[in-house]
């Protein structure tokens, strides 16, 4: 009897001390160096303890203190930037957010995912923030689940997919700006009391003028090795905000996620709304080692394709424009196995009968081969580079229209466009409408057709030239305000769509240059296009900010005939991406085709160590007149460094570089390669040997006796 009332009184206790277990706890998502720790306060609130280096004694995070709310709401007592805010089906402007429970999915994996449920007490609305952790690669992926249990919609006002604080004596913040060709310029600010915003409100095409992507450095200036560091970047390709806000105790909250500019978000009863990925990753070691892990994390998780191959192409682009036809075409296929690239990829100009596009200014919606330039259609052009041993890719910009087309003269409700003002043509163009369904098929038919009927393909180039302007969709009616969300949501889902009928097929993803690249499009695509402008010494500066956040396998870079410096410069510039050309090979003399032909050769040989090698970012063109970085392969065995002196003054006085990521006690032969026929060497004892811990620490003379503006070197190191 005695006993039965014991289980009686424990049976009743112990939900109790489960709610109230639970309310208390401290919620830990770690990776192999880092931790972000969670905490539900008494109020039942939910709140960020810590962001920082992983503690190597768990008990030590029972001392936190609680520190500040993980993911504030507006229409509280909180008074700066909220998470989210949302209107109620009865109009209430106030959300109040609760801890339920976690659950934490594959918890001994790599990829461990915690789920917060937060619920409010008033409201139907439950809310779960996903922290997913790549626990090798020290990368955290968060986002945001809104569920809509309420009898008519809500508006979401504002809808982050990540809230982090940051507690530091001062911040830096490294954003990413530019334009049409002057993409990716690096600007680093300190960031005072009130708000920064870094923002993009162009609907596609939408990180031409700023990047979703952040270095934030914490009590000092962001540096290579030893700054603490988060490099931040949204997976979306549509309008993207990063709000930065220094509160009056010198707090900092970073809200990252979709621009609720022109888009409170209409969320139908019963519907759930899941924010993009935000994705971050804490160092202690400065910018080189951000990178580093998410070099490493896109590789094997967001790139299509990360460890795979790629293929060095020859593209038409910069040698025709759009004046060519089938003879010229077929002559340039045996361009491509001259300079030893794999592949010819004809670029814009190829379709539209009834408005042909021989100028920007018509064409684009029908996607049929102009018969009086093509007149035996795509599939002859495929047999044809086949028998001159090459493959064959094309380009495409499914998602647009121009007023001279076909398309247009049949499906004016297909466009996005104000019904009673001018139309804002921006390249002569307007974007389809993906948010309707039947433009949406339309565009993934169009691709599943072209790919379908042509089996031979073997690469695709997806184009996207526009920026939104005077924007209306037909079809979205009274929900104006989800048209650009929307329209990338329809957008993936044509990306998606497509890639489970053609797993394998090559993609780039371009648009204009650089204005649409993210990890969340990167999934689909297997390089991207970062900017039209192809001088080489632009790309230096351009490759290194891209360099920051993308592996080189991804970072497409050709050789072309913008820029002024030597055929190597501009070659070993595209070299430490991923190489491609897009020049006419007839005007080339016999030394510059033999030196390609070669440098493609060594670019085969080393390009695995370029892919998937570690980056070390040695000499910053932003501090010095030079830009030096190296890859090193992961078994320390395998480094290649590349060296360029930009603006260089003559007998202007530069450094011995010391090399870093090499194991200190292997031999390694240093060997400088890709000479022109005829040319000499530059490095002193070329093809010598010296430890890798003299390399580090004594470092190699790059340019004693040739320094001169706009020269580079290519140095290959072997162990031996
Ligand atoms: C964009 C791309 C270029 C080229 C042209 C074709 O500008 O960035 O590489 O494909 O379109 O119109």
């Amino acid at each position: 009897m005695k006993s039965n009332k014991l289980i009686l009184l424990i049976t009743l206790l112990l939900p109790v001390f489960y709610v109230q277990a639970q309310k208390t706890e401290q919620i830990l998502i770690e990776t192999q160096h880092t931790a972000l720790i969670l905490k539900a306060g008494e109020n039942g609130r939910i709140y960020q303890s810590y962001l920082g280096e992983r503690f190597a004694r768990t008990a030590d995070y029972q001392k936190l203190p609680q520190g500040q709310e993980a993911y504030i709401t507006g229409g509280m007592e909180d008074q700066f930037q909220p998470a989210i805010r949302i209107t109620h089906t009865d109009t209430n402007p106030s959300l109040e957010l609760l801890y339920d429970h976690s659950e934490v999915n594959n918890p001994e994996g790599n990829v461990r995912e915690t789920i917060i449920v937060l619920k409010d007490p008033k409201y139907p609305v439950t809310v779960k923030l996903h922290y997913q952790a790549y626990v090798q690669q020290d990368v955290i992926k968060s986002w945001t689940e809104i569920i809509n249990g309420e009898k008519g919609k809500i508006i979401l006002q504002d809808y982050a997919s990540s809230m982090l604080h940051f507690n530091a004596a001062s911040y830096w913040l490294t954003h990413f700006n530019g334009d049409w060709a002057a993409e990716m310029k690096m600007q680093e600010t300190k960031l005072t009391s009130g708000i920064k915003e870094i923002d993009s409100k162009l609907g596609t095409r939408a990180a031409m003028y700023q990047s979703p992507l952040f270095l934030l450095s914490l009590n000092g200036q962001v540096n290579e090795n030893n700054a603490e560091v988060i490099a931040g970047t949204l997976a979306w390709t549509g309008n993207f905000r990063f709000h930065f806000e220094i509160d009056p105790n010198n707090s900092l909250r970073v809200v990252s996620g979709i621009n609720s500019y022109a888009s409170a978000y209409q969320l139908a009863a019963g519907k759930t709304f899941t924010t993009p990925v935000f994705i971050f990753t804490y160092s202690a070691h400065g910018s080189g080692q951000a990178s580093r892990n998410l070099h490493q994390w896109a590789r094997n998780y967001s790139v299509m394709d990360g460890n795979g191959s790629r293929l060095v192409l020859l593209n038409n682009w910069e040698t025709t424009n759009m004046h060519f036809d089938e003879e010229k075409l077929v002559s340039m296929f045996g361009d491509v196995n001259k300079i030893g690239a794999d592949l010819f990829l004809l670029d814009d100009g190829w379709f539209g009968n009834k408005y042909p596009r021989s100028s920007d200014n018509a064409g684009l919606g029908d996607w049929q081969p102009t018969r009086t330039k093509l007149p035996h259609g795509i599939g002859n052009l495929i047999t044809k580079a086949e028998a001159a041993g090459t493959k064959f890719g094309i380009w495409m910009e499914p998602e647009m229209v121009n007023p001279s087309s076909e398309l247009y003269e049949k499906h004016q409700d297909w466009i996005l466009k104000l019904p009673n003002r001018a139309e804002n043509l921006y390249r002569n163009q307007l974007t389809l409408d993906l948010t309707n369904p039947e433009v949406k098929a339309f565009v993934l038919k169009t691709m599943d057709d072209l790919i379908t009927k042509n089996p031979g393909l073997a690469f695709i180039k997806w184009d996207c030239n526009r920026l939104m302007t005077n924007t209306w969709s037909p079809y979205l009616k009274d929900k104006q305000s989800n048209l650009f969300v929307d329209y990338v949501h329809a957008l993936y889902d044509i990306f998606r769509q497509l890639r489970q009928k053609h797993p394998d097929l090559p993609m780039m993803l371009c648009s204009g240059g650089g204005a649409r690249i993210d990890y969340e499009a990167m999934k689909y695509f297997t390089e991207f296009w970062p900017s039209d402008n192809t001088d080489g010494l632009e790309r230096v500066y351009m490759q290194w900010g891209y360099s920051m956040f993308y592996p080189s396998i991804a970072v497409a870079a050709h050789v072309t005939s913008w820029g002024k410096q030597s055929l190597k410069f501009r070659t070993e510039v595209a070299m430490m991406g991923k190489l491609g050309y897009d020049i006419d090979v007839s005007k080339m003399s016999a030394d510059e085709v033999a030196f390609s032909k070669q440098a493609v050769g060594h670019y085969k040989r080393l390009s695995s160590t370029i892919w998937k090698g570690d980056l070390y970012r040695l000499i910053s063109p932003y501090a010095e007149n030079r830009a030096v970085l190296m890859y090193v392969d992961s078994t320390k065995s395998k480094a290649v460094v590349f060296n360029y002196n930009l603006n260089i003054r003559e007998r202007e006085v530069v450094g011995r570089v010391k090399l870093q990521g090499l194991a200190p006690e292997k031999q390694y032969q240093v060997k400088e390669i890709n000479q022109m026929p005829g040319a000499t060497a530059i490095l002193p004892n070329n093809g010598a040997t010296y430890s890798g811990e003299l390399l580090m620490k004594i470092g190699l003379d790059l340019n004693s006796w040739h320094l001169k503006p706009l020269t580079s070197s290519v140095i290959e190191i072997t162990d031996i």
